[in-house]
């Protein structure tokens, strides 16, 4: 890992989002503005998920989910997908002592089966060794695809015999992968692309976006900070009136 320096304390956040996800983008620019291959924008993004780690337990976030691998990315040339396969597995060999000592919990969202066997038991391990922490949620989107996760969610209720006057907005978050985890408040973008690439539909209903032209290799504690700060001023009015103006 890169030495850092030293920490500069920032003013507090007023209201800090409880869970924030990120569309971690801009890797393969970040490094083809520097002359070399993807895979190389793809290392600097993920040394730079520890910063961003971080930086989310300073603030006091609670979960952090982040998009790492969509369903539509195994439509890149094999040698991407191949290398974001190992870069995934080594960071796991590499980080998950550190991160089950600082408190990280894993989860993973998405679909294991179509990982190879010795990733996808890595995967579940780290999973099962870290489920009784409680600093962060670290929720990693791999093979994740949001039209995927409700396609997998009504195979589940059929399957169980799920009548349809049963269903409701609360049984269908049951059945995501997202279960028991809070709704994003605030959603993040790097590299500037304004859309939502099958991330968390029914999820980020009612969350906020912030969209940055930071590529995300150089996405560091400070943009997070700015980020929070441009979340503390936002009115979440979800289809009311402004605090206070409610109706009774
Ligand atoms: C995001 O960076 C990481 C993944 C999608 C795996 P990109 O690889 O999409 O980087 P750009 O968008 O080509 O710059
Ligand atoms: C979204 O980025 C997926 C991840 C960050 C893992 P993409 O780069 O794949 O999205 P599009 O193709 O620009 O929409
Ligand atoms: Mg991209």
């Amino acid at each position: 890992m890169m030495p850092e320096s030293p920490i500069q304390p920032l003013e507090p956040i007023q209201k800090v989002p409880r869970h924030i996800a990120i569309v971690m983008d801009g890797n393969g620019r970040w490094a083809a503005s520097r002359g070399l291959p993807r895979l190389a924008g793809h290392r600097a993004g993920t040394e730079n998920l520890r910063r961003v780690i971080r930086a989310c337990v300073e603030f006091n976030v609670k979960v952090l989910t982040i998009y790492a691998f969509s369903t539509e990315n195994w439509g890149r040339p094999s040698d991407e997908v191949e290398g974001l396969m190992m870069i995934l597995e080594d960071v796991i060999d590499r980080e998950l002592d550190e991160l089950h000592a600082e408190g990280v919990r894993l989860r993973h969202i998405g679909r294991l089966d179509r990982l190879n066997p010795r990733l996808r038991e890595k995967v579940l391990n780290a999973v099962e060794l870290t489920k009784n922490n409680d600093q962060l949620v670290l929720c990693i989107a791999w093979n994740y695809g949001g039209r995927d996760e409700i396609i997998c969610a009504i195979q589940n209720l059929i399957a169980d015999g799920i009548k349809p006057e049963q269903i409701s907005e609360e049984l269908v978050s049951n059945y995501m992968f997202t279960v028991g985890i809070p709704d994003p408040d605030l959603i993040i973008r790097t590299s500037g692309e304004m859309r939502i690439s099958n991330f968390l539909i029914w999820q980020s209903a009612y969350s906020e976006w912030y969209i940055t032209p930071t590529l995300w290799p150089d996405f560091n504690r400070e943009e997070l900070y700015k980020a929070l700060q441009a979340y503390s001023q936002r009115d979440r009015r979800f289809g009311k009136l402004t605090n206070g103006c409610e109706k009774d």
